[in-house]
């Protein structure tokens, strides 16, 4: 080799990472000025030297009789990863080579996240295709929990699934109805049918009944010509899902209650009934009881829709199931957002056990979604965790510093962004699109108003 040669291939040995060789003995032949400075030694000296001596947290004297390269991972410098290899000459062993493949634990962390998120990803779109394979979105089994009343809410499903009867699902907002609606139609003999999901709030009454109904071509100006099937047919042997049934106009409800007594419909501009086997379960979130008292809603209709009762208890009243839902939520949306949670502080399950989620448990997805936000280094701390609590009590009930207008826009603004947020389901993108601000905006109102 001449000193041409020599130097190139010099030059190509400095520039592998953490390139090292040392005889059988552990005798350092080799290293190169990257190497050197990463271990932190001086090149010169460590030369000759013993190994042990130049790099004491080394691997290689354990693995100096491999066979084959063998990868090596080190704690010493943050974590890093290196390959050694056996060096042989004529067949006999010489030596041994090691070379690192990551040096920084940072990229290391990126490597793993990268591939974690790989991972969900096909995990994602398997589980998304088995579950419009299923028809339904949640089963049981999704309803997270070990608490008394979350067994009670489950042998309470299981005993609604059995039947065809009309189910009320009663419950404060967040605390999972529709997860529970899902739950009892994908238990049910109609599993294999439509869930159709209809929102009583969000139905003006002229379109309630077509809605629900439907209508034959050309009955009326604006009607499509090929006419709509109603929720009601396309729920036919399925499930009919009614949310916030409490707001459901009362001219509309002398219609439904036909429906539900008959088992049969009429569609608009058509003078013959079908019959139609659709299970109905809707939902509420205020006392129906004092809505008919209230003359809000037909007394007829409620004793028909609450043939089955479901109570879903408000997370306050379960607060030992708070670390399995916030560990749950945690894993999901630190996947969404591919950040990857390695530690969450102790004080963190104390803390979300301290407060009494009037928002129960999508309060406390929002709280724990805002937390991995602010987390730092793979760690919650309870500092990342905010309770809209102390917040609350500061900003907007404390309205006597501010001049009544300012009172009233806050108020106006608060209103706003939880119709919204509800709307939405709580999702901030979507609530900030349909808002017309920016998702960070959001977050700051959010948080000044304490919500
Ligand atoms: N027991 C539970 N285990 C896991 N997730 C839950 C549980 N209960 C509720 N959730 C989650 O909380 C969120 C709110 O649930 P859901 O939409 O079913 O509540 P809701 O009672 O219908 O609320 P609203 O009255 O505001 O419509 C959903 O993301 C749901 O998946
Ligand atoms: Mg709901």
């Amino acid at each position: 080799m001449n000193l041409d040669n020599m130097e190139k291939f010099e030059l190509i040995l400095d520039h592998i990472p953490g390139a090292l060789y040392v005889d059988t003995e552990g005798i350092v032949k080799y290293l190169n000025e990257q190497c050197a400075k990463y271990i932190g030694v001086n090149l010169e000296w460590a030369l000759g030297k013993d190994i042990l001596e130049v790099f004491p947290e080394t691997r290689m004297m354990e693995n100096m009789y491999i066979n084959r390269p063998k990868i090596v991972f080190y704690h010493s410098f943050g974590a890093g990863i290196s390959v050694n290899v056996p060096v042989f000459l004529n067949g006999e062993r010489v030596g041994l080579l090691e070379y690192d493949v990551v040096q920084a634990s940072e990229v290391l962390y990126e490597l793993s996240d990268n591939y974690t998120k790989f991972l969900d990803e096909e995990l994602h779109s398997l589980r998304r295709e088995i579950n419009e394979l299923r028809g339904g979105k949640y089963s049981i089994d999704d309803i997270l929990g070990q608490s008394e009343v979350i067994d009670k809410l489950k042998e309470d499903i299981r005993s609604a699934a059995l039947s065809d009867a009309t189910v009320l699902i009663y419950g404060e907002t967040g605390t999972g109805k529709e997860l529970v609606a899902h739950a009892i139609h994908n238990m049910s003999r109609r599993s294999k049918n439509n869930f159709v999901k209809m929102n009583a709030a969000n139905l003006p009454e002229s379109l309630a009944e077509s809605e629900l109904f439907g209508y034959e071509g050309g009955s009326f100006t604006g009607a499509r010509k090929e006419g709509m099937k109603g929720k009601f047919e396309q729920a036919d042997n399925g499930t009919l899902f009614i949310d916030e049934i409490n707001q459901m106009s009362y001219a509309i409800q002398p219609k439904l209650l036909r429906a539900l007594q008959e088992n049969e419909i009429e569609k608009i501009g058509s003078d013959k009934s079908i019959s139609i086997d659709a299970r109905v379960v809707a939902t509420t979130n205020q006392d129906m009881r004092k809505l008919v008292k209230d003359g809000k809603f037909r007394q007829d209709l409620f004793y028909r829709l609450h043939v089955i009762l479901i109570i879903v208890p408000p997370l306050r009243q379960r607060k030992e199931d708070i670390p399995i839902l916030a560990d749950d939520f945690i894993k999901k949306y630190s996947r969404t957002v591919g950040k990857t949670i390695r530690y969450v502080d102790d004080d963190v399950y104390k803390k979300l056990k301290s407060y009494d989620w009037p928002g129960n448990v999508r309060e406390l997805q929002n709280v724990i979604e805002r937390a991995i936000a602010f987390s730092k280094g793979g760690r919650i701390t309870a500092e990342d965790v905010e309770l809209p609590g102390a917040q609350k009590q500061q900003d907007v009930y404390d309205v006597s510093s501010d001049n009544p207008i300012d009172a009233a826009k806050k108020k106006a603004e608060r209103e706003i962004i939880i119709q919204v947020l509800n709307e939405c389901n709580g999702n901030k993108t979507k609530a900030a699109g349909v808002l017309k601000i920016s998702r960070p905006l959001l977050y700051q109102k959010m948080n000044r108003l304490g919500l």
